[in-house]
């Protein structure tokens, strides 16, 4: 199969190894340099830990699948690469807007027989159907981080997606040694829907000052099996898409657990994005053992903690 996938953040880059390392050509554009020259190193350490977990036996495993891939620096040679795919994958940033500015450029250049899958984590794949100009063949495939080494991956069809393109979907995907599953069209699907409001809850009650962030994840981790804990979890996915999910989920939902709370916003605002910038609730200077920080300044204890936080 060939894929054209856009966004090669976290997720693109995962979604690149997983595709290119079980036999699939991938075309990849981002608009941002820096995350394009990233791009092909990422993918080989990517593929180099799926190796060690899936216990392949080859030295060149990384080498092999990056020959799979090819990188494209400007768009137009993207877009005509993509023309001769059977799947359009978009992993750009969780914003609705720009999601479906980008798809009603994209999506209206390419053969009218290209599938297209959305790596969103909760938004509505109806409208971002819709604005591609081809419901019928768009769908979400909600793929977990990191991509190779978690196999789930959410299939949410729109209420115009045909069976077709969901058992397309769900063959490819198996091919692709992933684990399908259906989930439902609503705000965060089926696994964000529980999770994202427990990890917004894990912040809200740090910024109470009830809760530190190595005990929170001890406890999760020792009780629940959980194997990052919350905090970590934070990290890894990093603050900005945190902030990004849980607004978009309480625009899409009312829900006010959903609203992602002041600290949130607040580390966003002080670049503490996560283990990729280096701070998040951890401290990533050493990236092999990161070390808890003590975030006793956000919490919010009397009107002067809040009035604070806005000057
Ligand atoms: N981070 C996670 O753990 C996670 C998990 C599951 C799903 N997702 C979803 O995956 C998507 C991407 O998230 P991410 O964590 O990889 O974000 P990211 O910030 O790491 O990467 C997004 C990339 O999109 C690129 N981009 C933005 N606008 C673009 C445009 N107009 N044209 C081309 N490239 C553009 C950016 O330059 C960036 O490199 C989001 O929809 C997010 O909700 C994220």
């Amino acid at each position: 199969m060939k894929v054209a996938i856009i966004g090669t953040g976290i997720m693109g880059c995962g979604w690149i190894t997983q595709c290119a390392m079980t036999g699939n050509e991938v075309q990849c554009y981002d608009s941002n340099a820096d995350a394009l020259a990233k791009a092909e190193k990422t993918c080989l350490k990517l593929a180099g830990s799926a190796a060690k977990r899936l216990k392949i036996d080859d030295p060149e495993f990384g080498e092999k699948a990056v020959k799979n891939i090819h990188i494209h620096q400007n768009k137009d040679a993207f877009m005509d690469a993509a023309k001769s795919c059977d799947v359009f994958l978009e992993v750009i940033f969780e914003d609705l807007k720009l999601k479906c500015k980008v798809l009603g450029e994209l999506l209206p250049q390419l053969p009218e027989n290209v599938i297209f899958w959305s790596n969103t984590s909760s938004l509505n794949i109806d409208i971002m159907g819709e604005a591609g100009g081809r419901p019928e063949l768009s769908i979400v495939t909600h793929g977990m981080n990191p991509v190779p080494l978690m196999p789930g991956v959410e299939v949410v069809p729109g209420a115009k997606t045909t069976a077709e393109t969901v058992e397309f979907t769900r063959k490819a995907l198996l091919e692709m040694k992933k684990a399908p599953f259906l989930a439902p069209n609503i705000p965060g699907f089926w696994v964000n829907r529980l999770l994202v409001p427990q990890m917004l809850d894990a912040v809200r009650l740090l910024e109470q000052g009830k809760i530190q962030v190595e005990d929170g994840d001890i406890g999760l981790n020792t009780s629940l099996g959980h194997p990052q804990g919350t905090f970590k979890l934070h990290d890894f996915v990093t603050t900005p898409t945190m902030l990004r999910v849980g607004l978009e989920m309480y625009q899409a939902s009312n829900d006010p657990r959903m609203y992602p709370p002041l600290t949130l916003m607040r580390m966003v605002k002080n670049g503490e994005y996560g283990a990729s910038s280096g701070k998040g609730f951890y401290d990533w200077s050493d990236p092999r053992n990161p070390k808890a920080r003590d975030l006793s300044q956000y919490v919010i204890g009397t009107a002067e903690d809040m009035t604070d936080t806005l000057k």
